[in-house]
């Protein structure tokens, strides 16, 4: 799922069901109306990084959040926005990597009659309809050069332009942005834009990774575990010898490497005592099947990505004509249809 509206909105529910599905509140009960920050920890970091969220949040600063995969960064985006002024409009978060580019600027931006094949009517974006609200832009650095001026003109002039129209519309959008790269490195590298760096990075905001804060791991357990018990209402515990299984362990994954340890073992459990027998941590395959450590892809995913930018970049050459796309790319109209399809350039 790349871009979600909370629900609690009813205009937007259902408004945009065809394109983007609704995403879940945090199982862990944060909602607009918390009065607490959600986050688990008593560690030095942890509490400073508390501090300096419940500072900024009513402010309208745009926040940068840089931090490993897992270490809680969306956690923080929805701390702010669940502190700030902007709690009756939505927190939309936007996972930049999971949606190419061209449907991530239709989406955002909107786009007017015509703008592209299947244009067939004007469209809001969310940004506009969202307008008012917070917009958590994850995995900042996976966008390119192009749309990142688009995001420059959101944050510096507040307004957007929908594909296709030369006339700007006035929005107002809080914006926090997150990376687990290095957003200097891609500056280097030509990849990522400096003035859109330097106007992120006005509040930046780092989230230590598990391994740094050890003592946050048994309060986190403790968390997860209670979350588990709820969701089944079961009445699982944690040992001794299951508590210090985890806490020697150094939790690449972070929080949510954490949390789906804690869920597992509770779920296999035999009885209500979690023992470290139970704990399945020793770096075998089960911790990381689904999320790869940061910055590694999976083979399919690097496919994905290749044949997305090879179709996106034969479209633009071709002006949205599939018959020449197809043509210039040297495969059937129907496989490249298919293709579409199925990288999200084409929602039909
Ligand atoms: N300090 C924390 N307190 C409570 N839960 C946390 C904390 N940090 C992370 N989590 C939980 O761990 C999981 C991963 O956090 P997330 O914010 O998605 O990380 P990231 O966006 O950095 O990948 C989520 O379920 C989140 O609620
Ligand atoms: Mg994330």
């Amino acid at each position: 799922m790349a871009v979600g509206v909370e629900p609690g909105t009813p205009r937007f529910e259902g408004a945009r069901r065809e394109a983007i599905e609704i995403r879940e509140l945090a199982p862990d009960g944060y909602g607009p109306h918390a009065d607490t920050l959600g986050l688990v920890g008593a560690s030095p970091v942890i509490v400073e990084l508390g501090r300096r969220i419940a500072a900024l949040a009513p402010s309208p600063a745009t926040v940068f959040v840089h931090g490993e995969t897992g270490t809680g960064k969306e956690l923080i985006a929805r701390a702010i926005h669940a502190n700030s002024r902007r709690t009756s409009r939505p927190f939309v978060p936007v996972n930049c990597a999971a949606i190419s580019e061209t449907l991530l600027e239709s989406e955002l931006f909107g786009h007017v009659k015509g703008a592209f094949t299947g244009a067939v009517k004007l469209r809001q974006g969310l940004l506009e309809e969202a307008s008012g609200g917070t917009f958590f832009f994850d995995e900042i650095a996976e966008t390119t050069p192009a749309f990142q001026a688009k995001l420059l003109r959101v944050i510096q002039e507040h307004e957007i332009r929908r594909v296709g129209d030369n006339a700007s519309i006035p929005v107002d959008v809080r914006v926090i942005a997150a990376t687990n790269k290095d957003l200097k490195q891609a500056i280097a590298e030509k990849r990522f834009r400096e003035d859109l760096f330097y106007r992120l990075n006005v509040v930046p905001l780092h989230a230590p990774p598990l391994r740094e804060r050890k003592e946050d791991i048994p309060l986190l357990a403790h968390h997860f575990l209670a979350r588990f018990n709820q969701r089944n209402t079961a009445r699982r515990m944690l040992t001794h010898g299951a508590l210090q299984k985890l806490t020697a362990y150094d939790f690449p994954g972070n929080a949510r490497e954490l949390e789906n340890v804690v869920e597992q073992a509770a779920a296999l459990a035999r009885n209500d005592e979690i023992e470290a027998e139970d704990v399945s941590i020793d770096g075998g395959a089960s911790a990381s099947l689904d999320t790869p450590p940061s910055g590694v892809r999976t083979l399919a995913q690097e496919v994905d990505k290749a044949e997305r930018r090879a179709i996106e970049s034969a479209m633009e050459r071709n002006d949205g004509q599939l018959e020449k796309v197809a043509r210039e790319l040297e495969v059937s109209t129907t496989t490249l249809w298919r293709k579409m399809k199925r990288l999200g350039l084409r929602k039909e």
